[in-house]
């Protein structure tokens, strides 16, 4: 297994260029399923769930292929069967998405049921029904969703909940039903709008992107095209960058950004004392030396404060000035830092979905535990200001969702290495 040895206590400078975005270029490598020609997705992150979901995909019998410069070359001309299996999905629940497009274009998949993971239950009825309502018959058994479709039909689907892949899963279907479809209470995530503009230029017809009504006049199951593809800027490794610079006192740039995906999450930086800059394609942050005030946070879908950013300010809070309430609404169990960052000396109480964080002068590092992704991400931000050494188990977790995350932060200054143990 293997951990980070962490040295805390260096204030990080330096420029940290962005990967693209983990939860847009999974949508778009299942709307490669969509296309009737070959596709190209450029600035992909080399990452575990990317490489997961390609392997789902490819186990079809479509043609998938990476190559040096972070590109991935999808056929799905030879494709054999429309299976996603649980030994994949279970390692990757996003690989769910791939029910929406098969079921639409080929009239038959068959899912595995994702399953939940450590934050959460993570239910898919809302994929499911939405559907369901477009004519879809599904079955739920061994542990598999079966669906059939002869033609999926246009429906006005009303979400119960913001859900960004069962929004992008329905935006999938109903890119090529019979008629028009109608997605109220949409899910407006960038993510999504990034899967939107693909769908486009792949020669759907969807208006009100980035809107919670999505509005789709579907167009022949083989008439979308294969494209060349450029995927948006990871906004939550963006998020993270720049708290490892508020963390530790210092000043991080980030290029190859999308500031005007991060609203939110930078009014709550400046709020917590950082001066923040922003460009066409870059953000800076820089504490020139000042205090970091704790700040109170409420995750909510986008625009508001992202739920991904979380574990990240639980981290800043823990080391501020102040008392910062942070109150997690999307997902029932995404707190399990909490009681890692109390070894480091943090200072929170627990009360359900709601931690009061009392910001400490500094924080002693000890060996800690990866529970999920960014979790993982709030541990390397906590040891990189603690005093002393921080060891993190399990960081298998972090390789998910970070690319080379210990080469981006040894050249920002920090002293971090990847042992095996
Ligand atoms: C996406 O997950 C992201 N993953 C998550 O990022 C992110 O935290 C989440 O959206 C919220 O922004 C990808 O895009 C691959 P949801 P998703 O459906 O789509 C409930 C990360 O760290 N719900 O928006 O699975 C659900 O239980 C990951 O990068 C249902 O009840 O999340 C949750 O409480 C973690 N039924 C809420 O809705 C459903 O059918 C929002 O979930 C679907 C969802």
């Amino acid at each position: 297994m293997q951990k980070f040895l962490i040295e805390g206590g260096a204030a990080l400078d330096g420029e940290v260029a962005i990967s693209g975005a983990k939860n847009a270029v999974l949508p778009l490598q299942a709307a490669t399923l969509l296309a009737n020609s070959p596709m190209t997705i450029r600035n992909v992150p080399r990452l575990k769930d990317v490489s997961t979901l390609a392997a789902v995909i490819e186990g079809m019998g479509v043609k998938v292929s990476f190559d040096a410069d972070n590109n991935i070359h999808v056929d799905t001309s030879t494709i054999q069967h429309f299976r996603a299996p649980y030994e994949l999905v279970r390692t990757m629940r996003a690989s769910i998405l791939v029910l929406g497009p098969m079921l639409a274009r080929f009239g038959e998949a068959e899912v595995s049921l994702p399953g939940g993971c450590a934050i959460g239950t993570r239910p898919v009825n809302l994929h499911i029904a939405g559907l369901e309502a477009m004519g879809a018959q599904i079955v739920v058994e061994e542990g598999y969703i079966r669906a059939k479709c002869k033609r999926l039909q246009g429906a006005r689907i009303v979400m119960d909940m913001v859900s960004v892949t069962g929004t992008e899963n329905l935006l999938m279907a109903a890119v090529v039903a019979d008629g028009t479809t109608v997605i109220e209470n949409a899910a407006r995530e960038p993510e999504v709008t990034d899967l939107a503009n693909c769908l486009v230029q792949m020669g759907a017809h969807i208006q009100g992107i980035g809107t919670d009504k999505l509005t789709v006049q579907g167009v022949d199951v083989n008439a979308l095209r294969g494209i060349d593809y450029t995927v948006l800027p990871d906004r939550i490794e963006t998020g993270t960058f720049l708290a490892a610079g508020a963390i530790t006192g210092g000043r991080v740039k980030a290029t190859h950004a999308a500031p005007d995906t991060l609203d939110a999450v930078l009014q709550k930086f400046r709020e917590a004392g950082a001066l923040v800059e922003t460009g066409h394609d870059w953000i800076e942050l820089d504490m020139r030396g000042r205090t970091l005030k704790a700040v109170d946070i409420r995750t909510d879908p986008y625009p508001a404060f992202p739920t991904d950013m979380q574990a990240q300010f639980m981290a800043m809070n823990a080391c501020s000035q102040g008392i910062g309430v942070i109150v997690e609404t999307i997902f029932e169990n995404r707190m399990m830092h909490v009681a890692e960052l109390k070894r480091l000396g943090a200072n929170i109480r627990l009360e359900g979905n709601t931690a009061i964080v009392a910001g400490m002068p500094n924080l002693k590092g000890a060996p800690v535990m990866a529970t999920d992704l960014r979790a993982s991400a709030s541990l390397v931000l906590a040891g990189l200001a603690a005093q002393g050494k921080t060891t993190i188990d399990r960081i298998y977790h972090t390789d998910r969702g970070y690319e080379r995350i210990e080469q981006k932060l040894l050249a920002l200054g920090a002293t971090i290495q990847r042992i095996n143990d």
